[in-house]
C-alpha cells in the first residue's frame, strides 16, 4: 500500500525509523526490509542517528539484489541547535552551505545519488517562522528543484508553522513528520492541514507518546476482537484516519506483527473511539 503527496510521489505506507538504534542499526534495517518494511528513515545527526550505517545495510541489502530503487529513503538536515560538536558541516558556514553540506555528507553515507525525501528536522523558531527557517526552506526547494530528492518535508512543525509555510513557499512540503499525540487528538490541527493541502502527515512515537492508550480498557477490548495486539490497533487506527505511521521496533516479531495491522479493519466506531480516547 502507498501514499500520495500532491506532487503524486508515493510513499509505503509504514515506514521503518532508525532512531537510537546505534550500532545494531545495519542489523535491524536489514531485519525490517526482510520483514517487509520498503521504506526507512534516518536523519545526518549523530545524537540520535547512525546514518552511515543505514547505507551499509543499503549495501548489504544491494548484494542480496534488493536493489536502491525498490527503497523508499527519508533523511533529514538537523539544524545546529539539534546537533552535538559532530555537524556534518560546518558549523560555522552560512545555512545555505550547512544544507549542502549536510545533503552531499547524506548520499555519501547512504551510497546514493539521490533520496526519496529530505526533511528539515524542525523550525529554527519556537513560534511562526522566521528569517533561518525561510533561507533554508528555499535550501530546500532548490534540491527539490535539483531532482536529487523526491520530496521535501519538515518535522516537529506546529499548525501555525505549517499553515505559514502552504500560504508563503514557493513548493509547500509534500510530507510533515510530527510526535503523534493521543491527548491532541492525534495532532489533529496539523493533520487537516496535511490534508487539505496532499501532504503527507507522517506520525512518529505513536506508541512511546501513547502508553495510556495502549492500557486502555476499550482499546484492550477492540485488540481482543481482532485477535491482535493494542500496538497494531494503534498503527491500523493511524493509517485508517490517513496517517503514515513509523514504528522504530528492534524486534522482527514486532516487526512482522506491526506490519499486519496493513491487513485488518477497524470500524468507523472503534476510529472514533479511538480518536477521542485521551481527549
Ligand atoms: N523527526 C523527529 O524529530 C523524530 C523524533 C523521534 C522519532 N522519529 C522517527 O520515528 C521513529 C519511530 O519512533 P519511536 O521509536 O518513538 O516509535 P515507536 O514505534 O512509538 O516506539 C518504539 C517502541 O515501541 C515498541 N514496539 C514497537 N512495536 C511494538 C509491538 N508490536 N508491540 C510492543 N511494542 C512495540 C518498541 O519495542 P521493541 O523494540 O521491543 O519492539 C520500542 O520500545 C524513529 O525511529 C525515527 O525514525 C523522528
Amino acid at each position: 500500500m502507498t501514499l500520495t503527496a500532491y506532487n503524486h510521489v508515493r510513499i509505503p505506507s509504514f515506514m521503518y525509523g532508525t532512531a537510537w538504534k546505534k550500532d545494531a542499526t545495519t542489523h535491524l534495517v536489514q531485519l525490517a526490509v526482510a520483514s517487509g518494511f520498503s521504506s526507512i528513515d534516518t536523519a545526518n545527526q549523530l545524537i540520535h542517528y547512525q546514518e552511515a550505517l543505514v547505507g551499509e545495510a543499503l549495501q548489504a541489502l544491494a548484494k542480496q539484489g534488493i536493489t536502491r530503487d525498490t527503497l523508499f529513503l527519508q533523511t533529514k538536515f538537523t539544524p545546529l541547535n539539534g546537533q552535538d560538536h559532530r555537524t556534518p558541516y560546518d558549523a560555522s558556514a552560512d545555512l545555505t552551505s550547512q544544507v549542502r553540506q549536510s545533503f552531499d555528507s547524506s548520499l555519501t553515507h547512504l551510497g546514493t545519488d539521490y533520496v526519496d525525501s529530505y526533511v528539515l528536522h524542525g523550525p529554527y523558531s519556537l513560534r511562526g517562522l522566521g528569517a533561518a527557517d525561510w533561507e533554508v526552506w528555499a535550501d530546500m526547494e532548490a534540491l527539490y528543484q535539483s531532482g536529487k530528492t523526491k520530496m521535501i518535508g519538515i518535522s516537529n512543525v506546529t499548525a501555525e508553522q505549517l499553515t505559514q509555510l502552504c500560504e508563503q513557499a514557493t513548493l509547500k512540503p509534500m510530507v510533515v513528520q510530527n510526535r503523534c499525540y493521543a491527548a491532541l487528538g492525534w495532532d489533529k490541527e496539523v493533520r487537516e492541514i496535511c490534508q487539505a493541502h496532499g501532504i503527507i502527515y507522517q506520525g512518529f512515537s505513536l506508541l512511546t507518546a501513547n502508553r495510556d492508550v495502549l492500557a486502555d480498557p476499550e482499546v484492550r477490548t477492540i485488540a481482543k476482537r481482532l485477535g491482535t495486539a493494542p500496538a497494531q490497533i494503534i498503527f491500523r487506527f493511524a493509517m485508517q484516519i490517513g496517517m503514515l505511521p513509523l514504528t522504530g521496533t528492534t524486534s522482527q516479531q514486532h516487526m512482522k506483527e506491526d506490519l499486519q495491522a496493513e491487513h485488518f479493519s477497524l470500524s468507523t466506531e472503534e476510529l472514533q473511539r479511538i480518536e477521542t480516547v485521551a481527549l
